[in-house]
């Protein structure tokens, strides 16, 4: 089965209204990454980092999947399709697709700052600082903050560098290393980018600027004719 890898970023959940990070309305053009998203920022007042990550996991949780998340899991009708996704919201999964691989984590579980294999999903409800994990740790987001390592990232270069086609969708590709792995796609593979704004192209890909939720449909339609 021909295998194709999608690599989304925030610009894939626009369309669902959830906020990108370096566009117009970009969570880091309102505030700060370095006071929310670092370990530093946590330990200086997990307070405010806690409240950032409730708004943010309710909003995602309210939110539905788009047209482009759907016509991403309709490729699984004849591909072997491999999500490698920078975003934290499950809309990927809530649209049907069946591989997802979080470099940044997952925006609806938390887990100690003791022992992190304690995790929890809060199904989209709010983190109480006061509550302690039961290994006496705090709740903290299960998300990949600012110099912290990415998860899955083996797993996304064997599929990026295994791909027949890949498909980059919503994103900036201003964040290392995930942006890295576009590095790594084949020199015979169909190498496409969907995104509203031009980004700085790698090799052999094609650029198609525009909503995702406008292109993506149309070429999942081709791709599978
Ligand atoms: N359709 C297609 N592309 C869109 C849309 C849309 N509806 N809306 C916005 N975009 C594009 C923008 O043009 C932009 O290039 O999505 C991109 C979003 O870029 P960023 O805001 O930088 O988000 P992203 O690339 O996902 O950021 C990567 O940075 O802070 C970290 O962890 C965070 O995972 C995130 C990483």
């Amino acid at each position: 089965m021909s295998r194709i890898t999608v690599f989304s970023g925030s610009g894939l959940s626009a369309g669902a209204g959830l906020a990108t990070f370096r566009g117009p309305n970009g969570l880091w053009r309102q505030r700060d990454p370095m006071t929310l998203a670092t370990p530093e920022a946590w330990r200086a007042d997990p307070q405010l980092v806690t409240e950032f990550y409730n708004e943010r996991r309710a909003l995602a949780w309210n939110a539905q999947p788009t047209e482009a998340h759907l016509a991403l899991a309709r490729l699984e009708t004849r591909f072997d399709v491999q999500i490698i996704t920078q975003n934290v919201d499950d809309l990927h999964e809530r649209a049907g697709s069946s591989k997802v691989t979080h470099l940044h984590g997952v925006l609806d579980r938390v887990r100690s700052t003791q022992d992190a294999s304690h995790k929890r999903w809060m199904r989209g409800q709010p983190v109480d600082l006061d509550e302690q994990a039961p290994d006496g740790g705090q709740w903290r987001p299960d998300v990949v903050w600012f110099g912290e390592p990415v998860l899955g990232f083996t797993e996304a270069e064997t599929a990026m560098a295994a791909a027949d086609k890949v498909l980059v969708v919503g994103t900036s590709l201003t964040v290392q290393p995930a942006a890295s792995l576009l590095t790594l796609a084949a020199d015979k593979a169909t190498k496409v980018i969907i995104n509203a704004d031009p980004v700085t192209l790698n090799a052999g890909f094609e650029l198609i600027v525009g909503q995702a939720d406008d292109c993506l449909p149309p070429l999942v339609t081709q791709w599978l004719s």
